[in-house]
């Protein structure tokens, strides 16, 4: 039912049935003391909920747990290597060539998904406005911006870049990047687009919390809702009228990415792969990265706390964990193979993962808004990568930690800004050292300087050698590139 074409009578109607069909009528107790916007307000946001399905999720996932039914066989997923094996020296050569042809002929689209609250981080504003470089303190948002001018600059096109916000964070992210000029990028090459959302779920009933009495509490519906997103916003028609065959997929929170790659999209384009995946060899059987894996003949990722010990403990002869593939969020799709999914016959649906958080909520016995100290609701989330059991064809190519992922994700610890910006530090001290340029390092090997290379001087080390580059740093020096 659209807003425009019934009244709102008709309205309240269709969204009392659907509730009381789910057992979600709570939700309509402060309807009739409400202004009429509000009343607009909360029945727009009940017409964007499936109430049928939110049902069955209510029941699969919070009266009960999702069951974990793992497949009786399940392989590692097979790689291409980093750096390239001898035999495939070749293939390498081969497939960056044919992604810079791609990137020339103006087929490839850079997509960053930044619909995330970000709660770890903890920062005020959309997580793509935070501060990321050591020295220049460049937003993530300006990382991937000026990669993409540069990379539009060797491969002379245009790389449209869209982002996917969420309906929390969209107009601060439209502001922020037209407050910026977009960093440099044509405005008219950016294209901003907002995710759907999910009612949290109380913990204990499965009833849907209102945040207040004109607004259920929402929440963007994970990264996998992207791929509906794509679609429904008209991402994906404007990628065709622009003649984009593949989309490159990395997340907000990573400052190191190769925001567009050549040899990835090359080695996805030259397998005919429609989803493509890029990968870290695990440091340890149970870190926390998603396994990817081989079950009935199709690509999955297997999440770390699913895999079976036995199997995550599994080592080859070499001593190489043999589930060793760890996902990183970073993906090559085919335009046409998103589009295909959305237009399937019966659609297509992504499992819904839940996590146990923190969300404030209105009260509605006493009309007053609770913060909760412990978890007290169910979100419920979808994952990009599994939509990979959906590809015929599927490549993982490996990468290189210091290279491409600088994760921020928490305040501090582990992939923290601090972890980011030292990571950051090194690789540009590779890059340098590279090129013959003596670095200060300590007698641990850390680097005893502060240095920083715009993406706009290089996005690959090779880059460098147009530069000219001093002969050594000074200890402790601050140096940007
Ligand atoms: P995370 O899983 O790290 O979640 O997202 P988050 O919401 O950013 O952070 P926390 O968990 O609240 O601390 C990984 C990537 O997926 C995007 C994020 O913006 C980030 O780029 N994402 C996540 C979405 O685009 N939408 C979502 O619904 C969830």
């Amino acid at each position: 039912m659209t807003s425009t074409s019934y009244s709102m009578q008709e309205r309240f109607a269709a969204a009392k049935q659907a509730l009381e069909q789910c057992d979600q009528l709570h939700l309509l107790a402060y309807y009739e003391a409400l202004l009429p916007a509000d009343r607009q307000h909360l029945l727009a946001q009940m017409e964007s909920v499936d109430w049928q399905e939110l049902g069955r999720l209510v029941e699969s996932h919070v009266r009960q747990r999702p069951e974990l039914k793992l497949p009786d066989r399940i392989d590692p997923a097979p790689c291409y290597p980093w750096p390239a094996s001898p035999d495939l020296r070749e293939k390498y050569r081969h497939a960056r060539q044919l992604g810079e042809d791609l990137l020339r002929a103006g087929k490839v689209a850079a997509f960053t998904v930044a619909g995330g609250q970000g709660t770890r981080l903890g920062w005020n504003g959309p997580k793509g406005t935070f501060p990321a470089t050591p020295i220049r303190k460049l937003p993530l948002f300006g990382c991937f911006a000026e990669y993409i001018r540069k990379a539009q600059q060797k491969y002379s096109c245009v790389i449209p870049w869209y982002v996917m916000t969420s309906p929390v964070n969209d107009a601060q992210t439209r502001h922020y990047l037209q407050e910026n000029a977009y960093f440099g990028l044509d405005a008219g090459n950016v294209v901003v687009f907002p995710q759907g959302m999910m009612p949290a779920l109380d913990l204990v009933s499965g009833k849907v919390l209102m945040e207040s009495p004109s607004s259920i509490a929402l929440s963007p519906n994970g990264h996998g809702g992207s791929l509906k997103a794509l679609y429904t916003q008209g991402a994906v028609a404007d990628m065709k009228n622009r003649g984009i065959e593949h989309i490159s997929y990395v997340q907000v929170d990573n400052p190191s990415v190769r925001v567009v790659d050549p040899l990835f999209i090359g080695l996805h384009a030259l397998d005919k792969a429609q989803m493509s995946s890029k990968m870290l060899p695990k440091a340890f059987p149970k870190e926390k990265l998603g396994n990817f894996c081989i079950v009935d003949g199709r690509m999955t990722v297997i999440e770390y706390s699913d895999l079976p010990d036995e199997l995550a403990e599994q080592r080859l002869a070499n001593g190489e964990l043999r589930f060793r593939a760890g996902s990183i969020a970073i993906h090559v799709l085919r335009t046409d193979f998103v589009e295909s999914l959305n237009t399937r016959a019966g659609g297509f649906a992504l499992p819904y993962h839940r996590a146990e958080k923190k969300v404030p909520y209105l009260d509605l016995d006493t009309g007053q808004v609770v913060k909760p100290q412990n978890p007290n609701a169910v979100k419920l989330e979808t994952f990009v990568f599994d939509a990979l059991p959906f590809c015929t064809a599927s490549i993982i190519l490996q990468t290189d930690r210091i290279d491409e992922f600088a994760p921020i994700k928490n305040a501090d610890g582990i992939d923290s800004p601090s972890t980011s910006r030292a990571l950051q530090i090194e690789r540009a001290a590779r890059w340098l050292e590279a090129r013959g340029v003596k670095v200060p390092r300590s007698e641990e090997g850390g680097v005893d300087a502060i240095l920083e290379i715009s993406p706009l001087t290089a996005i690959e080390p090779g880059d460098l050698a147009d530069v000219k580059l001093p002969e050594q740093i000074e200890r402790r020096a601050s140096v940007l590139f």
